[in-house]
């Protein structure tokens, strides 16, 4: 695996080539960690940036409205549809979904409900809120005293040896088991990004968690940090189901990776008559106006160069390369995900999760080819690897990222091959 002594030092990107010091060049073929939606160093968001920067950087949210919070909060509840109130703001997608958890325990104060509903594998974030209702044990690992106090946490598997997520029986037979007058909120990612590789939750399954949180009285949360704003080839993964969940919590593709930013979308019911904002309190620099002048650049340019629909298009190009590589090597599964949300799954690793698992070895010899994709995975059934390159990427470019994880998927078999003799 390779170290951060190891890694190469950064110097330029431009588009979806970064370029370290030593003049190498890399093709950013999982956008950074799935964050660098528009591709690196747009002038139009540099541009907004100086501008802003220029104006005013910081002004507290107690003390000042500001002007590009409050144009980002119109765009972000029109792109969002229907059924959205207010827009709450963080500095990472992990705040974004504290966030959401704090408010569905403020909606529920004085219920007794304590339960969040979670799925395994998921990935929530690194704060210990959003671990603690992660099903990620690989990241949780050495830190489950700091987890506990979170709220209580139910995880759901599923059932079948061949799917990776669970089905709607699997969430609803765990769901009344522990009581649905005890569930606070029901939490999941679209489509999974850290934990899983790309595997989808499908509408039917979000369409009957919809109806169950309605009957029960629970919330239901989702976790778009990853999906948001255009990498699925919708603006959100959940639009397709047609189900407006009741907090929705976004990050990485809001400001494209330009400034930290995460947001959580506040549904008309879950504060009624009060502010969200207010009630869940939020961070120093919660809403700051740098951060928030960057979303909106970034918002503005996917939505005027159409990324969304290319989302769809570029992606099914590169599902089907990514499927004619996985044909011809029995190590790879077909690509899982929807979009330029694409993961590709381990067959067999029969050099297990324990040591250096093939997908890290696939990551570490891409890097070595100048290629740029991302680990995932809980555990040896999820082990995969993320090909999630900017929106923005063109044909040429698109060649040569086949080109080149063609190269480091042969080259970490090869090196397995001489290690096991
Ligand atoms: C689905 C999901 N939720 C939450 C997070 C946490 O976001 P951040 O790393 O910005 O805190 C991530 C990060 O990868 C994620 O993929």
């Amino acid at each position: 695996m390779t170290g951060p002594s190891a890694l190469p030092t950064v110097d330029r990107a431009e588009g979806v080539m970064i370029v370290d010091t030593d003049g190498r060049e890399y093709v950013d073929g999982c956008s950074g960690t799935i964050c660098v939606n528009i591709g690196h160093g747009v002038p139009e968001v540099l541009a907004a940036i100086s501008r802003q920067s220029q104006l005013v950087t910081f002004a507290h949210r107690s003390q000042f409205r500001n002007r590009p919070v409050e144009d980002l909060s119109a765009l972000v509840l029109s792109i969002a549809g229907p059924g959205y109130k207010e827009v709450v703001y963080t500095n990472s997608g992990s705040e974004a979904v504290e966030t959401a958890l704090r408010l569905a325990m403020h909606h529920h104060a004085g219920t007794g409900r304590d339960i969040i509903v979670s799925q395994r594998p998921s990935y929530h974030g690194m704060t210990a809120g959003a671990l603690a209702v992660s099903g990620h044990p690989p990241r949780r690992q050495n830190l489950e005293p700091l987890l506990g106090g979170a709220a209580k946490l139910e995880l759901v598997s599923s059932s079948r040896d061949a799917e990776i997520l669970p089905s709607l029986e699997d969430w609803l037979s765990v769901l009344q088991r522990v009581d649905p007058a005890r569930v606070a909120a029901v939490l999941l990612e679209p489509v999974g990004g850290a934990a899983s590789g790309g595997a989808e939750t499908d509408d039917r399954t979000f369409r009957g968690l919809r109806e169950f949180c309605d009957s029960a009285g629970a919330l239901l949360i989702v976790d778009e940090v990853m999906t948001g704003f255009g990498r699925t080839g919708e603006w959100f993964g959940v639009t397709r189901s047609g189900v407006t969940p009741d907090l929705l919590a976004t990050g990485k593709g809001l400001s494209g990776g330009y400034l930290p930013i995460g947001a959580c979308l506040v549904g008309e019911h879950v504060m009624p008559g009060g502010s969200a904002a207010e009630v869940s309190m939020g961070h120093t620099m919660s809403g700051n106006p740098l951060a928030a002048a960057a979303a909106l650049a970034v918002l503005t340019y996917t939505r005027d160069h159409g990324l969304v629909s290319r989302a769809r298009e570029v992606g099914t190009r590169l599902r089907r390369e990514l499927a004619l590589i996985a044909r011809s090597v029995p190590a790879l599964r077909p690509p899982r995900g929807r979009g330029l949300h694409l993961g590709v799954g381990i067959e067999q690793d029969p050099v297990g999760f324990a040591t250096t698992p093939l997908n890290r070895r696939i990551v570490d010899a891409a890097l070595r080819n100048g290629l740029l994709v991302y680990p995932s995975g809980v555990d040896a059934r999820t082990q995969s690897v993320m090909v999630c390159p900017p929106l923005t990427i063109r044909d040429r470019e698109i060649e040569m990222l086949i080109a080149r994880f063609t190269r480091a998927v042969s080259e970490s078999l090869a090196a397995e091959r001489v290690q096991g003799g």
